[in-house]
């Protein structure tokens, strides 16, 4: 353990445990990178600790205890994180009795590992033992090694409602499962967060009406794999499937927006797209990643779907909710992958006309099934290029998307003020699109009927309309 001894006494006086809030009380700053699994976490974290006596700060002058909830999805992710503790760092050769602690992702991945590499870091700790945290605090504060890395086949932190943390009180996340069984070869999730596992269907919808009461007024339900949620209700003999939960969660009010992230196609059915056509408050949008527009990529990436499946389920989309975006993940560069599996992929996205897309360049994770059997083999001056491609044609793609709700009045529920202008709101249609307008009157969390006039290829623009 790295803490130098003279530190330790000042460590452990700090994070002595009081269970009342008192101006002593420690208190914890959070960063967060990556998913919005993440982004949930991070509310369940600050709420656990809430209830072990912390107080939580917005400043990290004033912290206590730093926490960093990591993210492995992609190299550079890890190295952005690698460059935030850098910054810590600093802050406790200045004040040595902080506390530094890497959760999620990265602290999965490398385990004790960051404890070595990544002097003055105290504890480390996985995102499945986040119960065990103010422990681990207490024990790296009289100097210990601090860390807990289990993974758990049970944990979905249920029974803890989390502690919101965003600003706007608008919109907020519902973690509805965790981990993935999925092992898609190039990706690190599964061995980060564990297999899956389902959260009780009732204690999402307490989450949801607590949310309600609160004013909120978006909710996105949160899993790797949203399709494969199942949770049996033993108390009341009840099968709950996924699109069950998205009809419960629709009806506990018709004015909250329910939102869902992230479909996988070779799950998604069509009694999900049913359930979305029956509701209105069920946003018309999914996000369906691809990976890429080649079968025979498809099949190396153990996605479990072909594209001629893929596309299939796009026109059971169209069929059953005409209005619907789609939008998608793309990797440009995936091992041994040609021109023509590239050119697959641009044609792919312009087949589905997506409104919007995540791209990325492939990036080797360690361990993952492609690091073990396949060459990384395509130069990085390729992989760049080939993104560039896909991200140019999904501007112009995008832009298509938006032009098509020029001269339509849309409901927009109004999110806050816009980064460009004070005199301006933002907010989101139900197809997740961006629509600036002018404030007049108008107040965050409203819904707004705006008439759109403009748009660029991320935004529209328009102007609230009244008597609709
Ligand atoms: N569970 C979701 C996505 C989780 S990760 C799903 O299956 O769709 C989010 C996105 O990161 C993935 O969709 C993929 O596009 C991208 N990604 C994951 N691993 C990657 C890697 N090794 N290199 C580049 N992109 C990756
Ligand atoms: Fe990763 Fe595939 Fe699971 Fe998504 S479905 S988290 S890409 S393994
Ligand atoms: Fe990253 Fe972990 Fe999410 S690796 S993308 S934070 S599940």
């Amino acid at each position: 353990m790295s803490v130098p001894e003279k530190n330790i006494t000042i460590a452990a006086r700090e994070f002595r445990f009081t269970p009342e809030f008192t101006a002593n009380s420690p208190k914890v700053f959070m960063e967060t990178y990556g998913c919005q699994m993440n982004v949930s976490d991070s509310e369940v974290v600050v709420s656990i600790l809430k209830q072990n006596g912390y107080l939580y700060t917005d400043k990290m002058e004033e912290a206590d205890l730093i926490l960093i909830n990591t993210c492995s999805i992609r190299e550079n992710a890890e190295q952005r994180v690698r460059g935030r503790l850098d910054i810590f760092r600093l802050m406790k050769k200045k004040r040595p009795s902080i506390l530094i602690g890497v959760i999620g992702c990265m602290a999965e991945r490398l385990k004790e590992k960051l404890l070595e590499e990544e002097k003055m870091v105290d504890l480390v700790v996985g995102p499945d033992s986040y119960r065990d945290l103010h422990k681990l605090v207490q024990q790296a504060g009289t100097g210990q090694k601090a860390i807990n890395v289990l993974l758990s086949r049970e944990e979905t932190y249920a029974d803890i409602s989390p502690v919101r943390l965003d600003e706007n009180k608008i919109s907020a996340f519902v973690s509805i499962m965790r981990g993935c069984n999925n092992m898609c070869a190039y990706c690190v999730v599964p061995y980060t967060r564990g297999g899956e596992r389902s959260r009780d269907a009732q204690t999402i919808l307490r989450d949801v009406r607590e949310l309600i009461e609160l004013g909120y007024k978006d909710v996105t339900l949160l899993g790797q794999n949203v399709d494969s949620y199942h949770w049996m209700d033993n108390s009341r003999g009840d099968d709950i499937d996924f699109s069950r939960l998205l009809a419960l969660v629709a009806q506990t009010n018709s004015k909250l927006r329910v939102r869902f992230s992230t479909s996988h196609p070779k799950d998604m059915n069509d009694e999900v797209l049913n359930v979305m056509a029956k509701y209105p408050n069920i946003c018309k949008c999914i996000h369906l990643p691809a990976q890429s527009g080649s079968s025979r990529i498809l099949e190396m990436m153990k996605r479990g779907y072909s594209r001629d499946w893929y596309l299939g389920r796009i026109a059971a989309i169209r069929r059953i909710i005409p209005e619907c975006t789609i939008t998608t993940d793309i990797i440009a560069g995936f091992c041994s992958e040609t021109e023509d599996d590239h050119q697959q992929t641009l044609s792919l996205l312009r087949e589905v006309k997506y409104d919007f897309a995540f791209m990325f360049k492939y990036s080797e994770r360690p361990n993952t099934f492609a690091q073990r059997k396949y060459p990384d083999d395509i130069p990085e001056k390729v992989k760049s290029r080939r993104l560039q491609e896909i991200i140019d044609l999904m501007k112009e793609l995008s832009g298509e998307s938006k032009k098509l709700d020029v001269g339509k009045i849309l409901e927009v529920l109004a999110e806050g003020t816009s980064k460009k202008s004070k005199n301006q709101l933002f907010g989101r249609t139900s197809q997740n699109k961006i629509v600036v307008f002018p404030r007049e009157n108008y107040q965050p969390g409203q819904y707004v009927n705006v008439l759109v006039d403009d748009c660029t290829s991320s935004t529209l623009k328009g102007k609230g309309v009244k008597g609709f």
